[in-house]
C-alpha cells in the first residue's frame, strides 16, 4: 500500500499505531509497546488518559479557536498560573506556543527586543553549546550544535557562536569531574569577551542535553558560575527545558537541581504531555518590567499561540502531575532505574549511562578503556533499538555522540507513572539486545 504521507525516513517503513494506555502503545497488529522514552520525551502522565479526554470534548464544544489577538482565553490564563507555580520564583509571566521549536524562536525574539526596549539595539549575538538540540526551524537549528541535523542547511543558518558542552565523560578539555576546573564554563566568560559584550544578547542552553548527547548533566559548580557570568556582562540566560521541564528530572525544571533562574526558560513536551501540541515561554520578572516601564510591545504570535484547547489540555495535564504527585514518583523511579542501568555497565558495548529523574541515557563505544565509539556504518544505535522494539520496548536513539558524526546512545525517558516491574522488563531488554549487538560486532 502507498501511504501519501512525506515523513523523516521514506525508507523505514513504520507500524501503524493503534491506541495507547499508560506506559504502553499498541500497533494495528495487535504488537504491545513499553513506551521507554514516552515518544520524544513527552508523555508524562501516561498515555490515553480519559480525564484530559473528557476535558478536551468539553473545551472543543465551549470553543476551540480565538486568534490571541482579540481574545484572552480562561483555559490559557488558568495554565498560566499552574505553570508559574510550578516555576522558580521570579518568573513572572508566560507566553504560550505550539511546541519547543516554536518556543525556541520566541525566546530568541523575546531576547533581542528586550535589549532594544532597553536602548541596546546591537545586542543581538547569540552563544550556544556543540551537541545541544534546540529544534527543527532555521533559527533553532542555527542555535543547535549537532552535527547531523545541522549539516544540510548551513549555508543558510544564522551565525551563531558554539562552545564546547558540558559533557564530563568526554571533557572537551580532557579533565575529570574530581579535577575540573568548569572550563567549559570558562569558555562562555572568554567568548563573551572576545566578541563584546555589547554585541551579545543570550547563552541558550538545556539543563540537561537530552536527544542529542542522552541525558547529559554538567557538574553542579557549571550553572550557577554560568548565571555569575551571564549577570556579569548583561547577558539573558535562556534555559531550554523542553525535554527537562514539568518534572522529567524528578524537580519541576531542570535548573532547579542548582537554584539557578533563568531569565527566560523554553517548554514543551511534558507541559501537556502529547494531549495537544502545546509550549511554553517562561519570563523572568525584570523581563516583564523592562517591557512595561519603556511601553515596549513584542511583535510576535503564531495563530495557534494561546490557543483554548492546547491550554486546556496542558491545564488537565498539570493537574494530575501535581494531584498523583508525579514529579517526585519521577525522582523515585529515576534512582531505580539508574540503579538498575548501573548493573549493565560490565556489559562489552556500554561504555556510560547517567541521568537524572526519569531521563537517562546509555552510551555505545567500541572500547571501553579509550572510549572509541564504533565506525558509522556498524549502526549500533539503530541495531539497539531494532532488537529492543523486537522484545517490545522503545528507546530513543541517538547519533553523533561522540564527536557530532561518531558515537551511538539512546535516551530512556518513560512516563512518570511507570512501576520498578516495568522498568525491569526494560533493563531486561537492554541486557539482552546489548548481548546480541556485542555479539554480531
Ligand atoms: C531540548 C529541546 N528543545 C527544543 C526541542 C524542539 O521541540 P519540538 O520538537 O516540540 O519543536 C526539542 C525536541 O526534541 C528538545 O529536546
Amino acid at each position: 500500500m502507498v501511504i501519501p504521507v512525506f515523513p523523516r525516513d521514506k525508507y523505514t517503513s513504520l507500524p501503524i499505531v493503534d491506541r495507547g494506555e499508560g506506559v504502553f502503545l499498541f500497533d494495528k497488529e495487535g504488537k504491545r509497546y513499553l513506551d521507554a522514552c514516552s515518544g520524544a520525551c513527552v508523555v508524562s502522565i501516561g498515555h490515553g488518559r480519559k480525564e484530559v479526554a473528557k476535558i478536551l470534548k468539553k473545551q472543543a464544544e465551549q470553543v476551540a479557536f480565538v486568534i490571541g489577538v482579540h481574545f484572552q482565553n480562561e483555559p490559557a490564563i488558568r495554565l498560566a498560573k499552574q505553570v508559574i507555580d510550578l516555576a522558580p520564583e521570579e518568573m513572572s509571566s508566560v507566553h504560550f506556543v505550539s511546541g519547543g521549536s516554536e518556543g525556541t524562536d520566541t525566546a530568541i525574539k523575546l531576547a533581542l527586543s528586550y535589549y532594544l526596549a532597553r536602548k541596546k539595539p546591537r545586542k543581538t549575538r547569540l552563544i550556544s553549546r556543540w551537541a545541544s538540540y534546540h529544534g527543527a526551524t532555521i533559527a533553532a537549528t542555527s542555535v543547535s550544535g549537532h552535527t547531523g541535523r545541522r549539516r544540510t542547511y548551513h549555508r543558510i543558518l544564522l551565525d551563531v557562536t558554539h562552545i564546547p558542552p558540558a559533557y564530563c565523560y568526554r571533557c572537551p578539555y580532557s579533565k575529570t569531574p574530581e579535577k575540573c576546573d568548569i572550563d567549559c564554563a570558562r569558555a562562555l566568560d572568554i567568548t563573551i569577551r572576545r566578541e563584546g559584550s555589547e554585541n551579545i544578547a543570550a547563552f541558550i542552553a538545556e539543563p540537561i542535553v537530552g536527544s542529542t548527547l542522552g541525558a547529559v548533566a554538567p557538574v553542579d559548580e557549571y550553572f550557577p558560575y554560568v548565571r555569575e557570568i551571564c549577570d556579569d556582562h548583561d547577558v539573558l540566560l535562556i534555559a531550554d527545558e523542553v525535554m527537562t521541564g514539568f518534572g522529567r528530572t524528578g524537580k519541576p525544571f531542570g535548573m532547579d537541581h542548582w537554584g539557578v533562574t533563568p531569565d527566560i526558560m523554553i517548554t514543551g513536551k511534558g507541559i501537556s504531555s502529547g494531549y495537544a501540541p502545546l509550549g511554553a515561554i517562561l519570563v523572568r520578572k525584570r523581563i516583564d518590567e523592562a517591557f512595561e516601564e519603556t511601553s515596549s510591545g513584542f511583535p510576535h504570535i503564531f495563530t495557534y499561540g494561546f490557543n483554548p484547547l492546547s491550554a486546556a489540555a496542558g491545564s488537565a495535564v498539570l493537574d494530575i502531575l501535581v494531584k498523583e504527585r508525579l514529579i517526585e514518583r519521577s525522582a523515585t523511579m529515576g534512582r531505580y532505574l539508574s540503579k538498575r542501568l548501573k548493573e549493565l555497565d560490565d556489559l562489552p558495548i556500554i561504555g556510560d549511562t547517567r541521568g537524572k529523574g526519569l531521563l537517562h541515557g546509555v552510551e555505545f563505544v567500541k572500547d571501553k578503556s579509550t572510549k572509541a565509539p564504533f565506525p558509522r556504518e556498524k549502526q549500533v544505535s539503530h541495531r539497539m533499538f531494532k532488537g529492543m522494539a523486537s522484545r517490545g520496548v522503545l528507546p530513543y536513539i541517538g547519533t553523533g555522540t561522540a564527536d557530532g558524526t561518531l558515537g551511538d546512545h539512546f535516551t530512556l525517558c518513560p512516563p512518570f507513572i511507570i512501576t520498578e516491574e516495568q522498568i525491569d522488563e526494560i533493563i531486561d531488554s537492554i541486557d539482552k539486545t546489548a548481548r546480541e549487538v556485542a555479539t554480531q560486532l
